[in-house]
């Protein structure tokens, strides 16, 4: 059983990646094994639209690090996924992150998994990327368990929200109360 958080930010220790930290720290602390990935440092080409993955059931870009994330994501059972607001959407690496996984839309091999959307804006358009991150979830009909949404411009100052702050321990709360096993 294990809970990941993606950071989709360039920013390796932006606001982004706290809010999702955030998260798994009030998981972990409940004894559930916890990962984090930053995409900051990972290699993820667009989609092709080559449509080869409705024949050959897989992305056929191998060259970049996409394939090692997913296999990551294939294996928890709850995914945190979290971008920083560019242009009132998500940022366009993890667009590029949630592109690919068309390759796996085709047999829904993504389904089941329990799901939880971040996102961090300066002043306006986090709740739209939010409902980006939640447009794929329901795409590949994942389990919708929350959103939270921080405000900061400068790295680190989403540590002064303290209501995403208290959002994400709420929602950090909630994915232990799914996961873990009654006593
Ligand atoms: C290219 C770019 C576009 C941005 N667009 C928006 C926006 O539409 N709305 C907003 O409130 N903030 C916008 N911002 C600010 C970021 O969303 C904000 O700094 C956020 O906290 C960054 O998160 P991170 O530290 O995880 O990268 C933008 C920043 C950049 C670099």
């Amino acid at each position: 059983m294990l809970v990941l958080g993606i950071s989709g930010s360039m920013r390796k220790e932006g606001n982004t990646a706290l809010l999702v930290q955030t998260i798994l720290d009030r998981v972990k602390a409940a004894g559930i094994e916890t990962e984090y990935i930053t995409l900051s440092d990972k290699v993820i080409k667009p989609c092709l639209g080559c449509e080869n993955c409705k024949r050959e059931r897989h992305c056929i870009i191998m060259n970049d690090d996409w394939h090692d994330v997913i296999d990551r994501v294939m294996a928890c059972e709850v995914l945190v996924l979290g971008s920083p607001t560019y242009y009132y959407d998500v940022c366009g690496h993890l667009k590029n992150f949630i592109d690919r996984t068309y390759s796996l839309y085709h047999d829904r091999r993504l389904a089941g998994r329990k799901a939880v959307a971040v996102a961090c804006c300066a002043d306006k358009g986090g709740r739209r990327a939010l409902q980006t991150i939640e447009g794929f979830f329901s795409s590949h009909e994942f389990s919708y368990v929350g959103g939270v949404c921080g405000r900061g411009y400068l790295a680190g100052e989403v540590l002064e929200d303290k209501r995403a702050i208290a959002a994400a321990k709420k929602v950090g709360d909630k994915i232990v109360t799914l996961v873990k096993p009654s006593d």
